[in-house]
């Protein structure tokens, strides 16, 4: 039962209590969010960044055409194009399956060519089964550097569409972009409608990007122009702004390369057009993200502390200000109202960490006194660091504080009260990244239950955003996720209908309750549970691993990866026509899902005992 006081007034609830949270992670920006179909645009895909990468990545050249490095290159900070010979074309293969149009839709293609000569440029879209597009003209007039446009209406749908670029003389080339002129909100530049659309209908109160382990991105190195801009570099919001012609490609943390065709400029317009609070996180220059360093480099740090007060002013800052006047340049005279900000993310050096946000703070504080200036708790739930870091923040009277965690659904269950204990006189809780392992609808039903622990707790937990947010299903390098899509589809997890069950009916107020007689939490699986399809061969499929309440905890169908499963005791193992494999079948074994968490909803550990001849 529950007993509930009408009177009774509890911790008042802000409106931008729940929020988003988006990295550039599992491909969610480019091939994701950023609706531009073209891979690798600028040929500055770059193998120092991924092996597997070269600057023709997502390519195909047929004739003659290299990547060009030279002074003739387009700008700075967009170095290689293509020079492409007489009578040569170049294909582009998209991102996943290829290029994805509907038809009887519009999409924008636009090139920077130049063309000593001049010359035709034949642009054409097809897929394996043939055109999808009447093909078009665009004739390169100048020597110099232009940009020259076409439109294409789609004749058929496809998935896997290619663009191909023939010239008929010689010619320079570079951001080959191809745009669905359907894009949200009809923005330029724009954002991919169906995955823009899912996030403004959770009408979240905040959005927090760009990461994320992302803006640990080279943090810590140089970036001063003499360090040249062919090497690995910090990730800067200023290279994310202005003509994308203009703007860097650079690796990810996340280890594959961002165009940041999705740059500052976008998240806010984009928490603007969803009515959110935009939340950046800069870089520290400690780090996080599992890099033990802490960078001594006084100017370095003053100029990432720079760095942020530029920033500041190019969300807030009169049109007629240094950067006020970028952003109105961009399209945007008035300001984007930013309040808060966040130094570091998951900083697991508390005292060096400490040191350095406590001068970034000083500065912004300095210059921007309503600025509220976040600060975090590192990488974990609790522990010596998370104390210690904690105590930091306490100490020095910090606004708020970041805190992250992925759990079990059980822990989710059994941490409702997390929060009841904190510190009312102490920093303030931002709540930057959780999620329980696993996409079930059981996962969203325990995260749910927590979030109840987190309303209740209003007064000392401000905000909370799920993460990540988005995973593209043909490159997941993280799950679980809320919104999963691919080139044509996007779909809804369980977890994303909580999320937006509570973003979209945010009360006013806590009205205190009591429960009674509610049902004991699930039982934790402690030592061995059973295997019902286990002991009988030395080859296993389908294994389901069962409670003690003989309910169904985990199946597998070892359709996947083995190296998710560690094992205790003899024998090897390994995946061989979909069936997992024993070679030892007289050893007794602990099978402990490790790898991917979505997978085991428990902290569970299996055994079994086989026995020769079995
Ligand atoms: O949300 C995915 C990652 O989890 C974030 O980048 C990082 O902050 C955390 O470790």
């Amino acid at each position: 039962a529950i007993t509930v006081d009408p009177a009774a007034r509890g911790a008042k609830i802000d409106d931008t209590m729940y929020g988003v949270f988006f990295e550039d992670i599992n491909r969610a920006a480019d091939g994701g969010l950023y609706a531009e179909l073209v891979q690798n645009r600028s040929f500055e895909y770059s193998t120092a960044d991924n092996s597997s990468y070269t600057p023709l990545t997502s390519w195909t050249v047929s004739g003659t055409g290299q990547v060009v490095n030279d002074d003739g290159r387009l700008g700075e900070r967009n170095r290689n194009y293509l020079s492409l010979g007489a009578g040569s074309s170049v294909t582009n293969a998209g991102y996943n399956t290829g290029i994805h149009v509907e038809e009887g839709k519009k999409y924008d293609f636009s090139v920077w060519a130049r063309a000593d000569a001049g010359t035709a440029l034949t642009v054409s879209l097809q897929d394996a089964d043939g055109t999808l597009a009447t093909a078009r003209e665009v004739t390169v007039t100048k020597s110099g550097w232009a940009q020259y446009k076409a439109t294409f209406t789609a004749t058929g749908s496809s998935s896997d569409g290619r663009l191909t670029v023939a010239s008929s003389a010689a010619a320079a080339l570079d951001m080959v972009s191809l745009f669905p002129r359907d894009t949200y909100r009809g923005e330029s530049n724009g954002l991919r409608k169906d995955l823009a659309e899912k996030i403004a209908a959770l009408q979240p109160g905040f959005v927090r990007f760009p990461g994320g382990c992302l803006v640990n991105t080279g943090s810590m190195e140089d970036y001063s122009a003499a360090s040249g801009w062919q090497r690995k570099r910090s990730y800067q919001w200023k290279d994310t702004i202005g003509p994308v012609e203009q703007r860097a490609t650079n690796s990810n943390f996340w280890g594959y390369n961002q165009s940041y065709g999705l740059g500052y400029y976008e998240y806010f317009r984009l928490s603007e057009d969803i009515g959110a609070m935009p939340l950046p996180v800069v870089p520290a220059l400690v780090t996080g993200c599992g890099q033990n360093k802490a960078v001594v480099d006084e100017a370095l740090l003053k100029r990432h502390i720079q760095d942020t007060l530029d920033l500041i002013e190019f969300a807030n800052g009169p049109a007629s200000s240094t950067w006020g006047k970028v952003r109105a340049k961009m399209g945007h005279a008035k300001p984007f109202h930013l309040t808060h900000i966040e130094v570091g993310n998951e900083e697991n050096l508390p005292n060096e960490f400490f040191a350095r946000f406590k001068e970034f703070r000083a500065a912004i504080q300095a210059k921007y006194p309503d600025i509220q200036v976040i600060s975090n708790s590192g990488p974990d739930d609790s522990g010596t660091t998370f104390d210690t870091a904690w105590q930091l923040n306490k100490d020095a009277k910090v606004d708020m504080v970041d805190e992250h965690y992925y759990n079990s659904p059980q822990w989710f269950l059994q941490n409702n009260d997390r929060y009841d204990s904190y510190d009312r006189n102490g920093p303030k809780v931002f709540l930057g990244e959780y999620a329980s392992q696993g996409n079930t609808f059981k996962n969203g039903l325990t995260e749910a239950a927590f979030m109840t622990g987190l309303e209740r707790n209003a007064d000392v937990v401000k905000l909370a955003s799920y993460a990540p947010l988005f995973a593209n299903e043909d490159y997941v390098q993280w799950r679980p996720d809320l919104i999963w899509f691919n080139n044509h589809a996007s779909w809804n997890s369980a977890n994303y209908e909580v999320q937006k069950l509570f973003m979209t009916n945010v009360g006013d107020r806590v009205v205190p309750s009591k429960a009674t007689g509610t049902p004991s939490l699930l039982a934790p699986i402690t030592g061995a549970v059973g295997l019902s399809t286990w002991a009988t061969t030395a080859a296993y499929d389908d294994v389901r691993v069962t409670g003690a309440d003989g309910k169904t905890l985990l199946t597998d169908d070892f359709s996947g990866d083995a190296s998710q499963w560690t094992h205790t005791g003899g024998g090897s193992w390994s995946v061989q026509d979909g069936q997992y494999v024993q070679t030892d079948v007289n050893a007794e074994n602990t099978m402990v899902s490790a790898g991917d968490p979505s997978w085991h909803d428990y902290d569970l550990k299996a055994k079994a005992t086989k026995k020769a001849g079995k």
